[in-house]
């Protein structure tokens, strides 16, 4: 397969067709020089759009250089192809403001309005050490070691200026995002983007995925805004669920994932339907309904989320989930919208078995140019 191209419009590893695997970073910034920051985020490109493209880090990459120095490339990826590699990157909002509020970098006026915390939502059990960061880098790949590779090599050179605050694996996409795609399950054993935005989707890829002209600062123009969340699952409890009562939660069959009013997997639901009980078919607190633009003010999200599983409690437990992610041009209107509705009043009953421990808000930049860097027009 050929590389995915690393420059563009937009950023890749967001409508590409979701790859396999997933290595996450977040990153505090260490240095408080403007000039670091720049540098930094040229020598991200650099190595980025070599890597993404099957090359070696630097200009001898891993071992053809000085035997009397550390490879520039870290070398596990040597002899392996670039397996659908992306990395994509976001700037949280302490690369703009100190706890303080006050500018870091001289980007005094360019922290967008959008990019304010997260609301919390009730249920949420957030671990510190799994939320926030200055910095966000997503690599996707089709081989778990690529995308390793890449988060490693970036953390590498960002050595003295940034430096690692939480990183998460995800080893199979919950979402689909082109419909050439099947739909993948999740740790639930759920089909998990059946409803998602599609790449194909164009009007509503303007619509609720990229920036456009007006929304906030011009240097996110052709941007997007990433949520992330760390969401634990009660894998036992969930397992000892009857397949009727999994199902009840979702609002779709387990098999097909069609909707519990009907039809196959793509069919529309039908939130009036009702049951042969008399009973609505997809219930007033299923997943789906709460989740949907329909009960959402039409707020829509491109999901494009991993399973993860980080090995077993002391009890014995997975430590399984999802780890969720998210892209949107408005993350009040879109993600907060949306969560509030699962946490709210109705109390979306998938609660008894999820509790989100991690959480990550990021502004995308937008694609580069052949010449440029990201976030080049913050400077
Ligand atoms: C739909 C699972 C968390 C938003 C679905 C579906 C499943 C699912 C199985 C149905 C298939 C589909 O259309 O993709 C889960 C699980 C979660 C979780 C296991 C947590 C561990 C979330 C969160 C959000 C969200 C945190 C956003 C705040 C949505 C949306 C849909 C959806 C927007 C599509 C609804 C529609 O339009 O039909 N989810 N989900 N989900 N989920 Fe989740």
């Amino acid at each position: 397969a050929l590389p995915i191209p690393f420059e563009g419009k937009h950023q890749a590893g967001i409508v590409t067709p979701a790859q396999d695997r997933l290595y996450f970073a977040a990153l505090d910034l260490t240095t408080e020089s403007r000039g670091d920051l720049i540098l930094l985020l040229k020598e991200w490109t650099e190595a980025a759009r070599k890597m993404t493209q099957g090359n070696d880090v630097g200009e001898f990459g891993a071992v053809a250089g000085s035997p009397f120095a550390p490879p520039e490339d870290t070398g596990e990826a040597l002899g392996l192809p670039p397996s659908g590699l992306t990395i994509t990157i976001g700037f949280g909002r302490g690369m703009f403001v100190d706890g303080k509020g006050k500018p870091r970098f001289g980007l005094d006026g360019k922290l967008p309005d959008r990019l304010k915390d997260l609301p919390l939502f009730s249920g949420d059990r957030l671990d510190d050490a799994l939320c926030g960061g200055d910095l966000a880098i997503q690599a996707c790949a089709n081989d778990p070691q690529v995308a390793v590779h890449a988060v490693r090599n970036l953390v590498r050179i960002a050595f003295g200026r940034a430096s690692v605050r939480y990183s998460q694996m995800g080893f199979g996409r919950t979402s689909s995002t082109s419909s050439a795609q099947v739909t993948a399950r999740n740790m639930l054993g759920f089909k998990d983007g059946t409803a998602n935005i599609k790449a194909e989707d164009a009007k509503d890829l303007d619509d609720f995925v990229w920036v456009p002209k007006g929304d906030g600062p011009d240097w996110m123009v052709n941007g997007s805004y990433l949520v992330t969340r760390k969401i634990d699952m009660r894998i036992e409890i969930w397992d000892r669920e009857p397949l009727e009562g999994q199902e009840a939660i979702i609002g779709r069959t387990k098999g097909s994932g069609g909707p519990l009013s009907g039809g196959d997997e793509f069919d529309k639901l039908d939130f009036k339907a009702k049951g042969e009980d008399g009973e609505l078919a997809i219930g007033k607190v299923a997943h789906v309904r709460l989740a949907h633009p329909d009960f959402n003010k039409g707020a829509k999200i491109l999901r494009r989320g991993y399973n993860f599983v980080d090995g077993s409690n002391g009890l014995g437990q997975l430590s399984a989930g999802l780890f969720f992610i998210a892209y949107q041009r408005d993350p009040e209107k879109q993600f907060v919208q949306i969560q509030r509705n699962l946490a709210g009043k109705l109390n979306d009953v998938l609660n008894e078995y999820i509790v989100h421990v991690g959480s990550g808000l990021f502004a995308c930049p937008p694609g580069v140019t052949t010449e440029g860097y990201w976030g080049e027009k913050l400077f």
